[in-house]
């Protein structure tokens, strides 16, 4: 029986830790035996002093040992491809890469989070929809994707439960930002549900966990993508920039809005490429047997001949949820931010927007918070856009007028204002690994 303490103090000396000892402490604390002060500890010793590539492996194996796994592959006869995403502010991307890429004939069952830290999570976007049901069981989760296409649920207790406990945990320790736990947080997942290949978008940029930098994303794609091959998975990973919001929608009910917009082809378009450049490139790791630029082709025509739309409605219904987008939920006050001066956007930081939303309730402070689905920011001036002066940068949604005051504040000072265009112009994807 391992002591619990003896292993926090050797992870805070530094220590490398045998593989048996992780796999005890994570199953001992999916059982319960393991207190949350305990794991929060040992996390904060990780934070520090790191884990090892077999540590993380390890890490990533109790994980999926936690629980149930699915081969989803064998029991669909389909190869099946996911996303994932490290985590970002507006990051919505999972919400329109799915019902795009079932739109084209390829099977998606995917497993998402909740908001971590500053970054919205999936799941709490998709329980902005009245009636969503994110925990399905193993066998509605699988019978949907074989007869919708696409299904997207949350860790319960029988798949992945560790993920569950420890992402809750990470969310309100300042435990988010540590490559090994991302790692394995969301290989742990792709494993556990059977996804034969997987396209990993890595957050760059002030928004991204931990502000990580190019070089950051570059270490923490190739982990992830050794974990995937470890597991015999074929792993794709974009680095894609987090400098500024993903498109304009921060905040849960906003989101969703958004991504059915960029479904229905009337997305901003940072966030219209990302989403299309995704799904290529699932389309192309999947059994049609088509390559890069025949899956963008498909992934474009999803979305303006009414297929990709059609599919997110079957597939909302499918886990009890309304589709329409008039029953999402509104905040009662909406509270412009204008542009103090004309010039050009250089700056719109995202970490600033992200702290914003969840201060507005977008988010969590504590595992036990209520979040509220209505609030968040839309930021209809993005980096690179002339503006004049008092013209709208953006827009708050809030539940009254002091918060929505405070956010106007946060908001603006997110944004720099010039003369001169920013001195680096690039896309939304940085690079890309294989
Ligand atoms: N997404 C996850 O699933 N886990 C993380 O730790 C970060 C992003």
């Amino acid at each position: 029986m391992i002591r619990v303490p003896d292993l926090i103090e050797r992870k805070r000396n530094g220590e490398e830790l045998a593989d048996e000892e992780i796999a005890e402490l994570v199953l001992g604390f999916t059982r319960g035996e393991v207190p949350d002060y305990q794991l929060s500890a040992w996390c904060m010793a990780v934070y520090f002093r790191g884990l090892n590539g077999r540590e993380t492996h390890a890490l990533t194996d109790a994980m999926v040992r936690s629980g149930d796994s699915i081969d989803l592959g064998a029991v669909l006869g389909r190869r099946v491809v996911d996303k994932h995403s490290t985590g970002g502010v507006g990051d919505k991307t999972s919400l329109a890469v799915g019902p795009i890429v079932a739109a084209c004939g390829v099977p998606v069952g995917k497993m998402s989070g909740r908001g971590l830290a500053h970054s919205g999570g999936t799941l709490d976007k998709l329980e902005s929809i009245p009636g969503f049901r994110v925990e399905l069981s193993i066998d509605e989760f699988i019978s949907q994707v074989r007869d919708v296409g696409l299904a997207i649920v949350g860790q319960t207790g029988d798949l992945v439960p560790a993920d569950k406990k420890l992402y809750a945990l990470r969310d309100v320790t300042a435990t988010v930002d540590i490559n090994s736990l991302i790692a394995s947080s969301i290989m742990s997942k792709k494993i556990a549900t059977g996804a034969n290949a997987i396209v990993l978008d890595v957050k760059v940029g002030d928004g991204a966990h931990g502000k990580r930098t190019l070089d950051d994303g570059r270490i923490l794609g190739e982990q992830m993508i050794d974990l995937g091959r470890r597991a015999g998975r074929e792993v794709v990973c974009l680095l894609t920039d987090m400098d500024q919001p993903l498109g304009a929608a921060v905040g849960n009910a906003l989101e969703v809005r958004e991504a059915v917009e960029t479904i229905s082809a009337e997305g901003p378009p940072d966030f219209a490429e990302l989403v299309l450049d995704a799904s290529a490139r699932l389309l192309s790791l999947s059994d049609l047997g088509v390559d890069l630029d025949e899956g963008r082709r498909m992934a474009e025509n999803a979305t303006t001949d009414g297929s990709a739309r059609e599919m997110y409605e079957r597939w909302i219904r499918a886990q009890g949820g309304d589709p329409s987008l008039d029953v999402l939920p509104r905040a009662p006050v909406i509270r412009e931010v204008t542009a103090p001066r004309a010039g050009i956007v250089t700056r719109l930081a995202a970490l600033p927007i992200g702290i914003a939303a969840l201060e507005l309730g977008g988010g969590r402070r504590t595992k036990d918070d209520e979040i509220d689905h209505a609030v968040g920011i839309v930021c209809s001036a993005k980096r690179g856009q002339t503006v004049e002066e008092g013209q709208v940068l953006a827009d708050i949604h809030a539940r009254d007028d002091d918060s929505a005051a405070r956010a106007a504040e946060q908001v603006l000072a997110a944004y720099s204002i010039t003369d001169e265009p920013p001195r680096t112009q690039h896309g939304i994807v940085l690079e890309v690994i294989a």
